[in-house]
């Protein structure tokens, strides 16, 4: 169990890695979004944040132009290097939250079975939203804005679990 302990200065961030399937749209844009959500209310030190994929196809690369540009609009930098997700990051992350079930399903199957830590994006959210984070590589600009309407609905809501924060 976490306690409150790093609230008092302790170097225990939480740690907390956001997972889809190229990790060139979704995912770098919820790190992107929390990253700045954390700034904004001081709790750098206290959350450690990343993303990866469970596909390796874009391995080292930048975020997709496209997500780039739409998160630069609403003042978010994305700067995060594609990594591929491997079944040590279940054990060396507090949370892993997929952007949709076959990201879910993937991290399941990666990691070799059940795992408590894992949750869906969507779970922060309230049913007015799509289960799944819509994978946006392939439509239109509408899309990318709307995976970023619901990363920005979510985020105030994931640093809000109260075990997050120590509470
Ligand atoms: P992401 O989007 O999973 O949100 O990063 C995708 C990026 C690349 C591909 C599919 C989805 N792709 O097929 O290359």
């Amino acid at each position: 169990m976490r306690s409150k302990a790093h609230l008092a200065g302790q170097p225990a961030p939480y740690r907390i890695m956001f997972v889809c399937l190229g990790n060139i749209c979704r995912s770098p844009a919820a790190e992107g979004i929390l990253k700045a959500m954390i700034q904004q209310r001081d709790l750098e030190g206290k959350l450690a944040v990343d993303s990866a994929g469970t596909a390796s196809y874009h391995i080292g690369k930048l975020p997709d132009s496209r997500m780039i540009e739409a998160a630069a609009r609403r003042g978010y930098l994305l700067a995060s290097k594609a990594k591929a997700f491997t079944k040590a990051m279940i054990s060396e992350r507090d949370i892993v939250i997929a952007m949709d079930r076959e990201n879910y399903s993937e991290i399941l199957r990666i990691a070799g079975g059940q795992q408590g830590n894992v949750k869906l994006l969507s779970d922060f959210l309230d049913a007015s939203w799509p289960r799944d984070v819509p994978d946006p590589y392939y439509g239109g600009e509408a899309g990318f804005e709307y995976v970023l309407d619901m990363l920005e609905a979510a985020g105030p809501k994931i640093l809000g679990e109260p075990k997050i924060l120590g509470e």
